[in-house]
């Protein structure tokens, strides 16, 4: 059974203060320990707030990368790019931020394989994985769709891979690169963060159908030994 603890703020703003302070210090023991921290990111929208706040942190920025954990498979800098949205906040400070789609022409599986070959070359697991909840219960870029079982029970050195959601998400729809349940599972640490009721009510329920459950994060998290922090606000 997953151990779950859910932080309610008043605001998205409150909630963006928080998590951004969670991050600084999981970031802070990492460079302690071994002077450099490796943490993914989610895209979308609700991390931007967050990402204000954390990238005014006094960090060594230098020490630390950060992958998305998932990318569009559109060009860099196009508005759907995650990483691009990651790297205003954090190349200016000297982070390293590491793009993982080739182009926008990229066959994804093939994409996903070349992020795959990225991210074995990085110090694993992560120190962190601060994941996103779509409202259709998405996390990372794991979607239904003929690459869903892979993305939740591929082999367990498997990091990333590529997705073909379906149907296509219509806020973004293009295939993806993603994080893989084991990848995303086995961070140091796991934090979610979401705003508003919908998303809530689907978290729990998917929660609370486990294994079995139809949405995406309720697959994920079943059984992940780690602690999750959800941090939630209306
Ligand atoms: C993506 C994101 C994704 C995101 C959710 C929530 O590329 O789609 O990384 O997983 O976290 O879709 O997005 P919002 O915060 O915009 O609702």
């Amino acid at each position: 059974m997953t151990e779950i603890e859910w932080w309610e703020y008043e605001d998205a703003a409150e909630m963006a203060g928080a998590v951004a302070g969670d991050v600084q210090f999981i970031i802070e023991s990492a460079i302690d320990a071994r002077g450099a921290a490796v943490i993914a990111l989610p895209g979308g929208k609700t991390p931007v707030p967050i990402y204000e706040k954390l990238s005014a942190a006094k960090l060594d920025w230098k020490r630390v990368t950060i992958v998305p954990t998932d990318e569009r498979v559109v060009p860099l800098g196009d508005a759907l790019s995650n990483v691009t949205m990651i790297a205003k906040a954090f190349l200016p400070k000297g982070a390293r931020v590491m793009p993982i789609v080739p182009g926008a022409n990229a066959d994804y599986k093939a994409a996903g394989r070349s992020a795959d070959a990225l991210m074995q070359d990085l110090h694993w697991p992560l120190d962190l994985c601060l994941l996103g909840v779509g409202g259709d219960g998405h996390t990372a870029s794991i979607f239904p769709g003929p690459d869903f079982d892979e993305a939740l029970n591929g082999p367990k050195e498997r990091r990333a891979l590529g997705v073909m959601p379906e149907p296509l998400p219509p806020e973004a729809p293009v295939a993806r690169v993603t994080l893989s349940r084991q990848g995303i599972i086995t961070a140091r640490a796991l934090m979610i963060a979401v705003t508003g009721a919908g998303k809530k009510r689907v978290i729990e329920d998917a929660i609370s159908e486990g294994a079995g459950s139809p949405y995406p994060i309720g697959r994920v998290l079943a059984d992940a030994e780690l602690p999750v922090d959800i941090h939630w606000a209306p």
